[in-house]
């Protein structure tokens, strides 16, 4: 069914993905690294998993948003990495026989926290194909994850899966062009998720609500069309809320919105305390649609006062890294039209 709310796993679910599916596929037959980026709800994780699923892939899945908020430490990535392991039956056999992993009913336990501990895992996950989902997240450490990574890559027999919805971000923990980062020159190959076109929501839409036996009035579906663009993830949150209580669309976008909004604030935490100029630069973007440099710093100013150049520099870059802001030819404007609306109604 499309219009279910998980992450897809089987090819009959998924829709449109057919060349991405090809892409990730082929990049891994061939070489050891592929990053899949794509903003929020675009389909990175359904891709993966179908992707996966369907070649009956043995993985290690780590969804990096589980971890907590702040600092990651090394103990927090191995709960994480424990966690996927005592998922599989495989990993028990095989790690079994590994010094200082102790196997009991309650599971696999590493016993010592330490990269070493880390280091042997990835040594016994040979042939297989290790998944970090969300790895943007790994740069909020002391440890160098992307260190790890590239040692992965160059002495082992593992393929690699990076996916990011804060693609800018991403890219500045991995450091592929830097020479003095771990893993510069590595090839690898970006699949890169984007939005569906207006025909092909159209079709999503119509095709969906079919699924689920369920008439919804076409001019509905193009209203459902202009406000949740196409962007897959919030065109399965539309038809999900249509079949689970019904309602008009205004309220389905409203708590789409707010959804939007909770995120943002969530990620805006970390600019503490520079918040309240991030949030400032965001209405006044919202506002314009899409505003220039100079137009932005004149709104930001004239509420509350002078921002430097390079502040206001730095903010319009991460907020662009973050997956928040697009850069187009008119300057600035934000990327997900549900959070745009958002912005302008309840922020
Ligand atoms: N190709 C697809 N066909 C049908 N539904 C899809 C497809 N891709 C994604 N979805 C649906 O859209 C929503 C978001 O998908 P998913 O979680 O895979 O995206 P994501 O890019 O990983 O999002 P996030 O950035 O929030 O992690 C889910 O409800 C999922 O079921
Ligand atoms: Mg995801």
């Amino acid at each position: 069914m499309y219009f279910d709310p998980e992450p897809k796993t089987r090819r009959e679910d998924l829709f449109n993905m057919e060349n991405e599916l090809k892409e990730l596929s082929d990049g891994l037959k061939r070489g050891k690294l592929v990053v899949v980026t794509g903003l929020r709800r675009y389909g990175k994780t359904s891709l993966i998993l179908t992707y996966l699923n369907e070649e009956k892939l043995d993985n290690i899945f780590l969804d990096c948003r589980l971890l907590p908020s702040g600092m990651i430490s090394m103990d927090s990535f191995l709960d994480l990495l424990e966690a996927e392991l005592n998922r599989k039956s495989w990993a028990k056999r095989m790690l079994s026989r590994v010094e200082g992993i102790s196997i009991s009913e309650i599971g696999i336990k590493l016993k010592k926290r330490d990269i070493n501990s880390l280091v042997d895992v990835l040594h016994v996950l040979e042939g297989k194909i290790l998944v970090i989902d969300e790895a943007q997240e790994l740069r909020r450490s002391k440890h160098r994850f992307d260190s790890i990574i590239a040692y992965a890559y160059d002495h082992l027999n593992l393929k690699i899966v990076l996916s990011g919805s804060q693609v800018g971000l991403l890219y500045r923990f991995l450091r592929v062009d830097d020479p003095e980062a771990p893993l510069y020159g590595r090839p690898f190959k970006e699949v890169r998720m984007r939005k569906l076109s207006d025909e092909k929501a159209m079709e999503f839409l119509r095709k969906g609500f079919e699924q689920a036996g369920i008439n919804v009035e076409s001019h509905v579906l193009e209203e459902a069309r202009r406000r949740f663009d196409g962007v897959i993830g919030w065109l399965t949150y539309f038809g999900f809320s249509m079949i689970d209580r019904r309602g008009p669309i205004e309220k389905i976008a409203r708590r789409a919105s707010k959804l939007a909004i909770s995120e943002l604030e969530h990620a805006l935490r970390i600019y503490k305390p520079a918040e309240s100029r991030y949030k400032e630069v965001l209405r006044i973007i919202a506002t314009l649609e899409h505003a220039r440099w100079a137009q932005i710093k004149r709104g930001v100013e004239a509420r509350i006062g002078r921002i430097p150049n390079n502040t206001l520099s730095s903010i319009l870059r991460n907020l662009v890294d973050s997956g928040f802001l697009e850069k187009v030819e008119e300057g600035y404007k934000i990327a997900d039209p549900v959070l745009r609306s958002g912005i302008l109604s309840y922020w």
